[in-house]
């Protein structure tokens, strides 16, 4: 294998749950028990109906978040970016697309002026917005041309990881193989590392090497990607895939969303354990 990027170990989140009236309640585990290696130059898929603790799995990892118990580690090289589903509400509508490129790499301070323009304009160019372009604001761009501006931003900084929080779930099916593609060159090109969080199996299907599937904040299954769609061994992951495997996507949606409201008859037990069943392939027993 190679080095771990980052190490997550035994994580918990819990949020209060408040009535109405703000009074706490209770709580509610979004990460309930995750267990999960990252390598330097892999993606990692991370699939779940809504609610199952990606995200916060996702903003854990980056620590932006701290967790209830358990850890991350992560590698004191790997610098970390993110990527979210809206790039409306990440791109500042005032700034233009160089300006919001610009900005995380001014934080950061490490360049000079005129580095960090020319570091800019490279990361803008490796996702093909070039030219009069760099200075036109959000509103004058597509919602893929949106996506590749945040793309931009978060690569300029050349970090080592990044989480892609359901990076072109918003975008329309032939803008969304295009931003895949693009990612993809940019790994190679770049050597990053990917968390890909997206609640669509096709698309983590092809670009991930590993999956993880979650469930009320735990992961019930992971494996190598072709293994899990090939030979899936969770009863749940079973049910996501046999919901996804109708030849009509917009039938597969309906589907999905069957399942993913569907009282929870198989919910993770508690007392259920990740597993290695073969090499590389956990599932939890
Ligand atoms: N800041 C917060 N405060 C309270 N509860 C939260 C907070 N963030 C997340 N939660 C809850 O934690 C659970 C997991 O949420 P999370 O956003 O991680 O799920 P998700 O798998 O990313 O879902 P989606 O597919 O809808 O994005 C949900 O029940 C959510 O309501
Ligand atoms: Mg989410």
């Amino acid at each position: 294998m190679t080095d771990a990027l980052v190490t997550v170990q035994d994580l918990r989140k819990t949020y209060p749950v408040r009535s109405a009236w703000g009074r706490v309640t209770g709580t509610l585990a979004a990460v309930d028990g995750v267990d999960l290696t990252v390598h330097a130059g892999e993606t990692v898929g991370v699939v779940g109906e809504s609610g199952s603790g990606k995200s916060t799995l996702g903003r854990l990892i980056l620590q932006v978040e701290n967790p209830t118990a358990g850890s991350v580690v992560v590698d004191p090289d790997a610098r970390m970016q993110v990527i979210h589903q809206d790039p409306f509400s990440s791109l500042n509508p005032h700034r233009t697309a160089l300006q919001s490129v610009l900005e995380p790499l001014e934080v950061a301070g490490a360049l000079s002026k005129a580095d960090a323009r020319d570091a800019a304009r490279e990361a803008l160019a490796a996702v093909g917005i070039e030219g009069d372009a760099v200075d036109k604001r959000p509103r004058a761009f597509s919602g893929g041309q949106r996506q590749r501006i945040a793309i931009a931003r978060a690569i300029a900084p050349r970090p080592r990881l990044i989480v892609c929080d359901e990076p072109v779930s918003a975008l329309d099916m032939q803008v969304q193989a295009q931003v895949t593609d693009l990612l993809q060159d940019l790994q190679q090109r770049f050597g990053l590392t990917y968390v890909f969080i997206s609640h669509d199996l096709a698309v983590v299907r092809e670009i991930a090497d590993r999956t993880a599937v979650m469930r009320r904040g735990r992961i019930v299954e992971l494996a190598p990607t072709s293994t899990l769609f090939a030979a899936p061994r969770h009863p749940y992951t079973r049910r996501l895939l046999e919901a996804v495997l109708v030849p009509d996507p917009a039938r597969a949606r309906e589907r999905l969303a069957h399942v993913a409201s569907r009282p929870a008859a198989d919910a993770p037990d508690a007392a259920e354990v990740l597993t290695e069943v073969e090499p590389g392939h956990f599932v939890a027993l």
